[in-house]
């Protein structure tokens, strides 16, 4: 057996997207690539800004001794104090580089993060639909995720979330905007949230954290501003990446930042520092830690998103598919027409298009489209998606 029983377990549970990925592989050599229309995968097609490109040539062309060394497990100071002096300016609180971690990408620092945290047998409560990984993430730290269902609009219901924090709850994990769903928590949701924490931590007599993930906090549409936990509850931890916003997913590059109005948190940074040590990332890579110091201002367009969000979102709704309008990031999650979102995958991909089941992130009846894609791969799966809508009403 060349795998233990809990990860073939795992292997099992987490593959829908990485299945869509091989079964799209099968169909384009069967097919051809333009008669294949995959919408399974988060992976951006556009490039990332001109800035990127400027500063990677500067700095190559001019490099900085010693600058492939290993640094502070903590990051670079200046990336770091770039990183602060950022989340000072759209929070207006006083960060500085002593509250900044840089990790591997947002997934690296949520592994930090839920280390740090946990004991063996202590919780993170996570809503549902949610991005697949954070059980696993949990549990390579001792730990388990407790599920939150949604509301009809992809919010937390709170009498739900109320019950589902116990006395071994650490940490309580959001996303927003939301991977599958593009929604994004407000500002009410989010003094709701900390409000329920609170009156938690009283009852149990512990301490709990609000953390979010949110690479997607800069793809933000329709003029919206995005609401900082910063501002919300003091003790929160944000952990983010430029995977979406600049469009480095292979440049395993982001941050944890620590809400520097929390009064004990030297001791939680020291530890967040130690385990990304001691997980083996030791720090995150050198080479794009110098590239995005500068770039701490800069976006993909998100323009782009936003046209393509406004061509699929019309195009369902007017088919008749039930959606829920995405304000962020590069999803959607529609209504399947049948219960079972997998038989009506299956249906989509006889029409030869690709898409992730709803139970892949824990909520079925649903299913994902990503729109991060060429505009033609966004057409070419409409007849499908009519075709296989048509087959059930
Ligand atoms: C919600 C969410 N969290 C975390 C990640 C991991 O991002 P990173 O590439 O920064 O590790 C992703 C990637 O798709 C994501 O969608």
């Amino acid at each position: 057996m060349a795998v233990s029983n809990k990860i073939r377990n795992f292997m099992d549970q987490g593959s829908w997207i990485r299945r869509m990925f091989e079964e799209g592989i099968e169909l384009k050599q069967r097919y051809g690539d333009d008669n294949v229309f995959d919408l399974s995968l988060g992976n951006p097609v556009i490039d990332p800004p001109s800035e990127f490109f400027d500063e990677l040539n500067r700095f190559v062309s001019d490099p900085v001794p010693g600058i492939h060394r290993y640094m502070p497990n903590a990051g670079l100071l200046e990336t770091r104090r770039a990183v602060a002096n950022q989340l000072g300016q759209e929070t207006g609180l006083g960060f500085s580089a002593n509250e900044i971690v840089m990790t591997c990408g947002a997934g690296g620092g949520l592994n930090v993060v839920m280390k740090t945290l946990m004991d063996p047998g202590d919780e993170f409560v996570i809503f549902s639909p949610f991005f697949v990984e954070y059980h696993f993430y949990a549990d390579n730290h001792g730990g388990s995720c407790r599920v939150v269902p949604p509301d009809e609009n992809f919010l937390p219901v709170m009498d739900k979330f109320r019950n589902a924090v116990t006395d071994k709850t650490r940490g309580v994990l959001i996303n927003s905007p939301n991977n599958p769903t593009g929604v994004l928590y407000t500002s009410e949701v989010l003094e709701q949230i900390s409000e329920i924490i609170d009156e938690k931590e009283k009852q149990f007599g512990t301490e709990i954290y609000l953390v979010s993930d949110e690479p997607y906090r800069k793809l933000l549409f329709d003029n919206l501003e995005y609401p900082h936990i910063f501002n919300h509850r003091v003790r929160s931890i944000v952990a983010t990446s430029h995977s979406k916003d600049l469009a480095l997913p292979g440049e395993r590059i982001g941050y944890i930042a620590v809400n520097p109005t929390l009064e004990d948190r030297e001791e939680l940074i020291d530890g967040l520092v130690f385990c990304n040590r001691t997980l083996g990332f030791v720090n995150a890579p050198a080479l794009i830690q110098h590239i995005v110091g500068s770039l701490q201002s800069v976006t993909v367009d998100v323009g782009i998103y936003e046209k393509k969000r406004d061509y699929l979102y019309e195009a369902l709704v007017g088919m008749g598919y039930s959606v829920v309008r995405p304000q962020g990031a590069f999803y959607m999650f529609p209504r399947s027409p049948i219960e079972d979102d997998v038989q009506f995958i299956e249906e989509l991909k006889r029409h030869k298009v690709l898409a992730v089941p709803g139970r892949g992130f824990g909520l079925p009846g649903y299913f994902r489209l990503s729109y991060c894609l060429e505009d033609s791969t966004i057409e070419g799966a409409l007849p499908g998606l009519q075709l296989a809508l048509s087959k059930y009403s």
